[in-house]
């Protein structure tokens, strides 16, 4: 008897195999971006930059530190054009890779916008005057203004994390961003309309209580974010909860992030709905917290070394796709030293929500070989495709409803000799129609020594 999937595929006449890629190109940014593994990570690569790398209306952009610490900026058009560079007047301040350097293009005015450099401590921020995004001007530094602790003239506080850079559907920028700390923090929009930066409000607090299945509890957190997505009208965003209380994990070697949790907003992040469609939180006056009702889709206790900040991505029938990844019970119940054992025993899982409203949950049967994190993109037909560390591109079909898994390139028998996680640019994916991915890597290297920053750019062949 036929397998089913090839029944279907046979009787529909459509194309079923996990879709391909090819390279479309890989071209240098740097031969010398600076070089430190801190995190388990690099500054110039990190799954939570949205983005380091981003198209904008012919020109792709991507920001870096050099070996000379400057922030160095990149231009290049899309038609195939070589990089140019510009440095900013600022250098690293301290060896963190949480450090990065985001960039965001408000389409209304076309205005670049760059944060940087910062870890629970002041954000840098500079931009660009009107109408230099998407423009042939020449690419020099005076073209940014006066780099500041504040996003224009709003004030974020002193304890800025994970800048992230989003637009909305009316085209107006928003700064996605976790004030606090580590276990103890609170995540926070802005929004930029009409050249002015206003506060939306904080709209998921790490206040609460939260009792472990071990009877521990745990009186703060903070929400790490697997990315800020809009599709239609609708704000789609998935999170994991990191406690504060070391006590929920079975071992201080462990991390404590526990389940997967989605939220969404029909109103541009003012008001705040679970799955079931149930009204959960009000940015500013009453923002979600763990205690929120209907927000878990994936249950997983903090023994298993779950992830946070990977990836996420919506298909065009609005449903959310993610990526998260962990130690699987099958391995140990009880991760002991979560970089160790998530390279040992670590892998990827797809979580989507199905047309009936149900979130499925799939182990992508590739290890991750790696402590770092995954990216995921959808192309046009909602195949997935999945950057795993080392630039290894899995994908699924649509048609398989994403079971069958094929490793389709694989950077490390390429030779692309990448550190291990890396960033994709999700304009790229919008600006093409859903047929390329771009994928920012810097190459593996030791100590402080230097190298270099490359993009590879693949064609979805869903
Ligand atoms: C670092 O090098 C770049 C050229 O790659 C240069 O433009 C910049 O001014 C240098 N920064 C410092 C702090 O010397
Ligand atoms: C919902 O849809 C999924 C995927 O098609 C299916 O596996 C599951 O059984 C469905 N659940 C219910 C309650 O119908
Ligand atoms: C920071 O990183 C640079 C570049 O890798 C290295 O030269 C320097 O020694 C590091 N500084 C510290 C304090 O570790």
């Amino acid at each position: 008897m036929l397998p089913l999937l090839l029944l279907f595929c046979l009787l529909f006449a459509t194309s079923c195999a996990a879709p391909g890629v090819s390279v479309l190109s890989n071209t240098l940014l740097s031969s010398s971006g600076i070089y430190f593994v801190s995190y388990d990570g690099l500054v110039n690569v990190n799954s939570f930059q949205l983005s380091g790398l981003l198209t904008y209306e012919g020109y792709q952009y991507a920001g870096w530190y050099t070996s000379n610490r400057s922030v160095i900026l990149g231009r290049r058009t899309t038609s195939g054009g070589s990089w140019q560079t510009l440095a900013l007047p600022h250098t690293l301040t301290t060896n963190d890779s949480h450090n990065v350097v985001v960039l965001g293009v408000s389409p209304a005015d076309g205005v670049i916008h760059v944060a940087m450099d910062c870890h629970s401590s002041a954000v840098y921020y500079t931009k660009t005057s009107s109408g230099v995004a998407g423009s042939s001007v020449s690419w020099t530094t005076n073209l940014f203004g006066t780099i500041t602790n504040t996003i224009g003239s709003l004030n974020v506080g002193s304890t800025v994390t994970y800048p992230q850079f989003v637009v909305t559907p009316d085209n107006l920028l928003q700064f996605v961003y976790r004030s606090g700390v580590s276990g103890n923090g609170n995540t926070q929009l802005a929004e930029y309309q009409s050249g002015t930066w206003t506060n939306v409000g904080l709209w998921a607090s790490g206040s609460g209580t939260y009792t472990a299945d071990n009877g521990a509890t745990s009186s703060a957190r903070n929400l790490y974010i697997h990315g800020a997505t809009y599709r239609g009208s609708r704000f789609y965003i998935t999170g994991t909860w990191r406690e504060n209380s070391g006590s929920v994990s079975c071992s201080s070697g462990g991390l404590t992030n526990h389940d997967t949790t989605f939220f969404y907003s029909d109103d541009k992040g003012r008001t705040w709905y679970n799955a079931a469609g149930a009204h959960i939180g009000t940015s500013g006056s009453s923002p979600m917290s763990v205690s929120s009702s209907g927000i878990v889709v994936d249950s997983l206790d903090a023994n298993h070394g779950l992830m946070n900040q990977e990836s996420q991505d919506v298909d065009s029938q609005g449903r959310i796709h993610v990526i998260i990844s962990y130690v699987p019970g099958r391995f140990t119940q009880c991760v002991t030293n979560y970089e160790t054992d998530r390279i040992a025993h670590g892998y990827p899982f797809h979580i989507y929500q199905a047309a009936n409203g149900t979130f499925i949950k799939t182990e992508i049967p590739f290890p991750l070989g790696a402590v770092g994190r995954s990216q995921i993109a959808l192309d046009a037909s909602d195949n997935v495709y999945v950057v795993l560390p080392y630039v290894r591109v899995v994908t699924a079909s649509k048609a398989s409803g994403w079971t069958d898994w094929s490793l389709v390139y694989d950077g490390s028998a390429q030779g692309l000799n990448a550190f291990g996680e890396v960033t994709i640019d999700r304009g790229a994916l919008v600006s093409s129609g859903r047929g390329t991915l771009a994928v920012l890597y810097q190459e593996s290297s030791s100590g402080s020594t230097p190298s270099p920053v490359r993009v590879v750019q693949f064609q979805m062949n869903g």
